[in-house]
């Protein structure tokens, strides 16, 4: 990280803290004892999560022909880690989407971008024998946190930064970078912070270098492809400018699998959109 980035986060004294039910679960996660049990028992000291939970349970984004009607049931029909994915991302959301306006991007918008690379980094991770769906849907759903930050925490130098982008005909990721405050050094710091694991501090770093993630290059890769596609088929925040999609070396994909990887998110791509925006604005 650049001395300059390190000194902008440093001088902000309130970055936030884990949410708790975040920290729970993911703790939880790393221990052996995890049941499905514990897993109810924490969310069901949140009602407003156990209410999402169900609401998104219910939506086209699963198209159940049962209704799921508690959290246990939920826990059966959806699976363990399914669930927990549910928990990661709608403790996250509740925590960090409210008062994000800027030209482009909102707090709805940018969680979608976020659950749709999270879905298509699950996408990929079931073609890749080597990696976990389930941990790829995590790395999905953090890789962009810095940018939420920024939007919360920096919300006048996102506007330089913007205003940056507008005037040099740059990306927003080369605007930040010329700026000094690069979104995925801001998310990195923040997974320091929270004490997440090593995967997701270098997902979260380098997913779009994955080059840099030394050994969890192809789990950076895995996300760098997944927010090629999300971004080539305008799914929630979306750059403007995806004309092709890149495709890391190291993920050995030809141009077959990329293209049933895209057609398998197109045809969740309503669903994601709806399912999400319903259970972001409730
Ligand atoms: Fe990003
Ligand atoms: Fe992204």
């Amino acid at each position: 990280m650049s001395e300059l980035v390190a000194k902008r986060l440093e001088n902000i004294e309130d970055l936030p803290t884990i949410p708790n039910t975040l920290q729970r679960v993911l703790t939880s996660i790393d221990e052996v004892t995890t049941s499905a049990q514990s897993m109810e028992e924490i969310i069901r000291e949140d009602p407003v999560l156990t209410a999402k939970i169900l609401k998104i349970a219910n939506s086209p984004y699963y198209g159940l022909a049962t209704e799921v009607s508690s959290i246990a049931r939920a826990v059966v029909i959806l699976g363990f880690d399914e669930v927990k994915n549910l928990v990661i991302g709608l403790s996250l959301t509740g925590a960090f989407s409210g008062g994000i306006h800027f030209p482009g991007m909102d707090g709805t918008s940018v969680w979608i971008h976020s659950f749709a690379v999270a879905q298509a980094s699950k996408l990929v991770g079931e073609i890749m024998e080597t990696l976990d769906p389930d941990e790829l849907f995590t790395a999905g759903l953090l890789h962009d946190i810095g940018r939420v930050l920024m939007c919360l925490y920096f919300p006048e130098e996102l506007n330089e930064i913007i205003a940056l982008q507008d005037e040099g005909g740059l990306s927003l990721n080369e605007a930040e970078k010329n700026f000094g405050l690069p979104h995925t050094e801001v998310g990195a710091y923040l997974a320091k912070k929270w004490n997440l694991s090593d995967m997701l501090l270098n997902v979260i770093r380098y997913h779009h270098h994955p080059q840099g993630a030394g050994h969890y290059e192809t789990e950076a890769a895995a996300v760098f492809l997944a927010d090629e596609l999300c971004h080539a088929l305008k799914i929630g925040f979306h750059h403007d400018d995806q004309k092709k999609i890149l495709v890391p070396k190291c993920l050995n994909f030809g141009a077959d699998t990329v293209k049933l990887l895209a057609k398998k998110l197109k045809e969740q791509r309503d669903a994601i959109e709806e399912s999400w925006r319903d259970v972001l604005t409730s």
